[in-house]
């Protein structure tokens, strides 16, 4: 690069510094999310607080109390402003929905189901609520499975056989018809019992009957064995499946057998 070159890039690279800096202090100031929080918040969690929460953040789609809320449909799919009841969820189905980031729903129009988002609210809001839905009705409470009562070899097998259909046997996730499979790593225990007795979108849902108390503590301990970085497979590039580490081999055989050719080249030219 000449002198002028140089001192052009580096006018540029600035300029670009200058612009990234100023847009990463525009997004720090925007306010966060949506939220409506009632002026004062007592310092415990609240079953008032919890009616508050709902009032302003859940009310609109779900219904006074949660009674729910049916609009009329916007095409297939499409939903304007309307929420199940949720009088029978119980704490179970409030801890999941809050603590997964997939409430309050706030783009209906783009996702098929619930996406998982950054948790906008409190652990104190969170119970508050949680308290507040489950005194709507007589839905279950929440579960506290036990893993390390499971057995790691039961749990693969049952895992196998209701689970890696669509998770994946390693629980990476993958596709279905009209659904992203989510990887399940980075879930707590409490949420993977939950999700396997809701069945969120378009997962079935697992009652003990078909997967007891027990079994789910073994299928828990297999999950959470997965996220194990020693027991990714490979050699854990970056945890990107066999493609690259194919490709990784490739890069360490072409080499090996450049020197080879070389080797044998020199044999041959000597003799
Ligand atoms: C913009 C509308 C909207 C808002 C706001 C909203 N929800 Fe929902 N909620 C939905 C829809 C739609 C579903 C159904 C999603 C599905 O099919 O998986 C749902 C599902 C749920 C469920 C699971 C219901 C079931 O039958 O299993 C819970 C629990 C829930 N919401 C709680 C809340 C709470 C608590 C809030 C407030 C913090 C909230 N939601 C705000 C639209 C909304
Ligand atoms: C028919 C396909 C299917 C089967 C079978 C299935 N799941 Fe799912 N699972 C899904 C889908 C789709 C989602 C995402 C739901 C959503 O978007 O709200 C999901 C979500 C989850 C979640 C929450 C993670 C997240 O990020 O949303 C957990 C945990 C989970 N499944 C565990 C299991 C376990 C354990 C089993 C076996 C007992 C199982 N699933 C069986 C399709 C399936």
């Amino acid at each position: 690069m000449t002198c002028r070159g140089w001192i052009k890039f580096r006018s540029v690279a600035a300029l670009t510094v200058v612009v990234a800096l100023g847009t990463a202090a525009i997004a720090a100031a925007q306010p966060q999310s949506g939220i409506v929080r009632p002026t004062y918040e007592p310092p415990k969690p609240s079953l008032k607080l919890g009616e508050q929460l709902y009032a302003g953040n859940c009310s609109t789609c779900h219904g006074i109390a949660g009674a729910g809320i049916t609009r009329g449909r916007l095409g297939a799919g499409h939903v304007l402003g309307e929420g199940p009841p949720l009088r029978n969820v119980g704490a179970q189905g409030a801890d999941f929905y809050l603590r997964m980031g997939f409430m309050p729903l706030r783009n209906i129009y783009s996702q098929p189901g619930p996406q998982r988002t950054r948790v906008l609210f409190t652990n104190k809001e969170i119970e508050s609520m949680v308290m507040y839905v489950a005194s709507l009705g007589h839905g279950p409470g929440i579960p506290h499975p036990d893993p390390a009562k499971g057995n790691l070899s039961t749990g693969l097998q049952l895992f196998t056989d209701h689970c890696a259909g669509c998770h994946q046997v390693l629980a990476r996730g993958g596709f279905v018809t009209g659904a992203l499979v989510p990887p399940l790593q980075t879930l707590t225990d409490r949420q993977i019992a939950q999700a396997v007795r809701i069945g969120p979108y378009l997962m079935p849902r697992f009652s003990p009957k078909q997967i007891s108390n027990a079994q789910l503590d073994s299928i828990i301990k297999y999950v959470q064995w997965t996220n194990r970085p020693d027991n990714r497979g490979g050699w854990g590039i970056g945890n990107v499946g066999p493609i690259p580490e194919g490709l990784v081999a490739w890069w360490i055989a072409a080499p090996l057998l450049l020197i080879a050719c070389a080797l044998i080249g020199r044999r041959f030219k000597r003799s």
